[in-house]
């Protein structure tokens, strides 16, 4: 078989999912492809932005702490673009690319995270797969959380020694595969890896990193932590869920990335320096591959700096996080487990439902938030995850929370199992049809 077979429509996941609502649907999943997958948010980041041609409050961006437009930090950008442009270091930092200003950033983000040392890495997911395998051989054992994010299950799947997972943050299923685990090792002579998120992105419950360092007093093992969505959110300063859990010192290797509450580019693991230093010899995504650009290196810790000074940001964030939670549970809304400043609605509905739910935020409510299907969640479960910010207004979140109430109240009713009506198809299908300008510049 020739393998360009099998790239064939039909195989999209959206299409996938709703052969069963026939050929009457169609047209919708064949737009929502490209209205529900691969939307386009234009104008300037933030809390209010547009979407098919009108102005929305997006829920949808991870810019937890608000610096996505920043003046101040655009001004910094600028200067530096003009400085160095976008070229400069050129080549991996092993051989062409060092720069002070790499190892001024890794100093500040080893004091903010409390570690002796960090290293700098090009981007969260691809660091994360290589780090993964800079930091374990074939006689290791990998043990991870089932809930985590693609670039921790990819960097195991490459894993050439044994993995086990564990149940969600079940603490007896992980105890169970770590006395497994411990046994594969005595025969290997290798060691374990435990690997967990700070918090789910999705769901937005924090690993149990409290009760995970405390199984260190029964076994032998490393603890790899990708806190994504804690580092600029959790504990008062933002610094994390480690130091949010009080367990930052029981984490071997703390990583995050500057692609969220930055609002930026670009990732870094923090350990014991001699840890660091032997990954730096042996992490592949940054021994073979350009390092970041000057221009974002400095705006990363030009970031961080403004980040550190503005303690308010994280306040705002939760003061938000928190309003919005409260009015969407008074409606009877499950927001599952979250304690951490995502907002998770699920909805027990098809995915015609809740795909029309969402069109009909979009279209009716100006309120624009993304939506995940199985495999992301689990089968008949519809979720829509909201992502508060520090820049969200009270405006935002009471508009919100009404236009919630008022889907709720249609999908209650059994509203969204009817074809959308022909005013909102013929919107979806304008948008989905709008060709690119000539040229963008
Ligand atoms: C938990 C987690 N880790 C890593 C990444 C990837 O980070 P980056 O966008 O810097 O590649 C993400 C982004 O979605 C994430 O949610």
């Amino acid at each position: 078989m020739d393998l360009y077979e099998k790239f064939t429509p039909e195989k999209t996941p959206l299409r996938m999912l709703t052969v069963e609502h026939g050929p009457l649907y169609d047209p919708l999943y064949k737009a929502a492809e490209r209205y529900l997958l691969y939307p386009r948010l234009e104008g300037t980041l933030g809390n209010r932005m547009i979407f098919n041609g009108k102005e929305c409050i997006v829920w949808s961006i991870n810019n937890y702490a608000g610096l996505a437009s920043n003046e101040y930090l655009r001004s910094v950008e600028i200067k530096a673009c003009k400085e160095w442009s976008i070229a400069f270091p050129m080549g991996a930092r092993m051989f062409s690319g060092d720069t002070f200003a790499q190892h001024e950033l890794e100093a500040e983000l080893s004091d903010f995270v409390n570690k002796e040392a960090t290293l700098l890495l090009n981007y969260g997911y691809q660091g994360m797969v290589s780090l993964i395998d800079a930091l374990t051989d074939i006689k290791d054992v990998i043990i991870y959380d089932a809930g985590c994010h693609a670039c921790i299950v990819d960097g195991v799947r490459l894993h050439a020694g044994k993995r086990l997972s564990y149940l969600h943050n079940d603490i007896d299923n992980l105890e169970k595969q770590l006395v497994r685990a411990t046994r594969m090792i005595e025969k290997s002579g290798g060691a374990i890896l435990i690997a967990t998120e700070g918090v789910f992105g999705m769901s937005g419950d924090q690993g149990k990193l409290k009760e995970i360092v405390q199984l260190k007093e029964k076994f032998t093992f490393r603890l790899l932590v990708d806190d994504a969505h804690g580092f600029g959110t959790m504990g008062t300063d933002g610094s994390g869920a480690g130091v949010h859990q009080g367990v930052q010192d029981g984490i071997d290797f703390y990583f995050a990335t500057f692609a969220k509450s930055m609002a930026s580019i670009g990732a870094f693991v923090s350990s014991d320096k001699h840890a660091v230093d032997y990954i730096r010899f042996g992490i592949r995504s940054q021994m073979f591959a350009k390092t970041l650009p000057m221009l974002y290196v400095v705006s990363n810790l030009e970031r961080l700096r403004y980040f550190r000074n503005h303690p308010e940001l994280v306040d705002q964030l939760w003061e938000n996080s928190r309003k919005l939670k409260s009015g969407l549970a008074k409606l009877g809304l499950d927001l599952g487990k979250s304690d951490s400043q995502i907002v998770p609605v699920y909805l027990n509905t098809s995915v015609k439902e809740g795909a029309n739910l969402i069109v009909d935020l979009r279209e009716n409510y100006n309120v624009f938030c993304s939506g995940a299907l199985y495999p992301v969640v689990p089968m008949g479960i519809f979720l829509l995850r909201l992502i508060p910010t520090s820049i969200h207004t009270d405006e935002d979140i009471i508009e919100t929370i009404k236009a919630f109430k008022a889907v709720k109240e249609k999908l209650d009713q059994g509203f969204y199992k009817n074809d959308l009506d022909e005013a909102t198809m013929n919107s979806i299908l304008n948008y989905a049809s709008i060709e690119a300008p000539e040229k963008i510049l």
